[in-house]
């Protein structure tokens, strides 16, 4: 039987890492083996392309084919078997935030993203999309604590505001797949409201 795929999703700052490990730890608890990915990344090939995506200035085609790039090599050559073992997928981002940053941040045409989508994916699409949700401002605030910026956190406000718009028009698209979790509380809030959604599913 085929494993299950989730994804994490949110603009930078939400906070969403630290409650990837530990929905890892709550799976592998219950005996499930679970693969915790990223992207853009995930392989030698497509942490490479990461690199360039993250700090490399370049125009807004360029960084689309890079993602999807680094996405067709991860899903062929880690996320695809993984799913045909059985196993568990959490990756942090996926083309919701193509869609999001490039689509909505950059404003680049969703139409040829969709294309890119079709031909990369060939139909694959996370089980659940936890998209972890809080205002620009308060992600500001949060990620000002932690490390010097990378292309994208360098940002302004406006842009992080497109980027949200982006995983809300994603998120309304498909309502099956997202769990909207409110990223503005405590982390133990904001784990309990996950838990919700991934029990709510009664696969593990
Ligand atoms: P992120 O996942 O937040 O990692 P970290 O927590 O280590 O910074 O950073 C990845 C960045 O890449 C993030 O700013 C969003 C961006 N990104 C895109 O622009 N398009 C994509 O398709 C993906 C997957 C990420």
């Amino acid at each position: 039987m085929s494993g299950r795929f989730v994804t994490f999703e949110g603009i930078d700052g939400a906070g969403k890492s630290s409650h990837i490990e530990a929905l890892a730890a709550w799976l592998r608890a219950r005996g499930h083996a679970v693969l915790v990915t990223r992207e853009p990344g995930g392989t030698a090939l497509a942490e490479q392309l990461r690199e360039l995506v993250l700090h490399a200035p370049m125009d807004a085609l360029t960084e689309a084919l890079l993602v999807f790039a680094a996405r067709r090599d991860h899903l062929v050559t880690q996320i695809e078997p993984a799913l045909a073992r059985g196993d568990t997928v959490l990756c942090d981002r996926f083309t919701d935030a193509t869609f999001a940053y490039q689509g909505g941040g950059r404003g680049f045409d969703a139409g040829v993203l969709a294309q890119l989508e079709a031909w990369v994916q060939q139909g694959r699409q996370p089980d659940l999309t936890l998209w972890f949700d809080l205002p620009a401002a308060m992600a500001a605030e949060r990620r000002a604590a932690v490390r010097a910026p990378d292309r994208f956190e360098r940002q302004d406000a406006a842009f992080f505001d497109r980027v949200r718009a982006g995983y809300a028009g994603r998120a309304e698209a498909d309502p099956r797949r997202f769990a909207v979790v409110d990223a503005t509380p405590a982390p133990a809030a904001v784990w309990a409201q996950l838990l919700a959604a991934v029990e709510s599913r009664a696969w593990w």
